[in-house]
């Protein structure tokens, strides 16, 4: 890579060893479906909270100043409205990623030493994320785990849904009792990334930039 040019004019060797200036990080299908995501999960968490503290699972409520909807009817109305973005909207991300080759291409492999040393790397504030193209160990794992983490909370949202019509997916959640729970941890394990996320991309602010103008 030469040193003096901007991460926007990356130089990668291609077969003929000729260097062409590569500008694109993200697709647009890409970026567009990343921002309607980070919507739909703000609608989802903030309205399900509020549906949440109406017959609470546990001895703990969300404060109401972070709910959406402002009562009970309200918030499910949002829930479900929601629910559309966030099911359609992942199945696009999920089915271009897929058919592109994108998915492999990005997230595969996750070698656990490679984890393992990232993670040492981020506790000493020394994680490299040098070339925006390719995402490190760390980011491998939290993407595809956060992904995983969706298709749970839609599922066991189903569930809760339509808890008749999907007798199978009820059981393997342990009922509707079990729905409620396993669609409550998933929904905190969701949080925790996305303030995990949020700290990441303040550190590191350009990744920002290329997932706003795809370069
Ligand atoms: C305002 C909130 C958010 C911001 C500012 C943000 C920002 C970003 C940025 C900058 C990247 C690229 C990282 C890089 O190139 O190193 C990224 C990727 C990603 N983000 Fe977010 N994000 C937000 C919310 C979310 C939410 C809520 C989720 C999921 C629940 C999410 C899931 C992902 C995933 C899975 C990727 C990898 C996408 C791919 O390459 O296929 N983000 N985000």
């Amino acid at each position: 890579m030469n040193p003096l040019r901007s991460i926007d004019t990356l130089v990668e060797s291609t077969p003929t060893n000729r260097p062409v200036t590569s500008l694109s990080i993200h697709p647009a299908w890409l970026r567009i479906t990343h921002w309607l995501n980070a919507v739909s999960v703000v609608i989802m968490v903030g309205s399900g909270w509020r549906v949440y503290n109406a017959a609470p699972v546990f001895d703990l409520r969300f404060p109401g100043e972070l709910t959406l909807g402002g009562w009970l009817g309200g918030a499910l109305q949002w829930h479900f409205a929601g629910m559309w973005l966030l099911a359609f909207n992942g199945l696009v991300y999920l089915g271009l990623n897929l058919a592109s080759g994108r998915f492999v291409r990005k997230f595969l492999p996750i070698k656990p030493s490679v984890v393992w040393n990232d993670i040492a790397d981020a506790l000493r504030g020394r994680l490299s994320h040098a070339d925006p193209r390719h995402y490190n160990g760390l980011q491998r794992l939290a993407y595809v785990v956060v992904i995983l983490d969706l298709v749970v909370l839609v599922l066991s949202g189903l569930v809760l849904w339509k808890s008749v019509q999907f007798p199978l997916l009820r059981e393997l959640v342990g009922g509707y009792e079990g729905a409620r729970r396993v669609h409550f941890f998933a929904m905190a394990a969701l949080v925790a990334f996305a303030l995990g996320h949020l700290v990441m991309v303040a550190l590191v602010p350009r990744t920002l930039v290329a997932m706003i103008r795809g370069r």
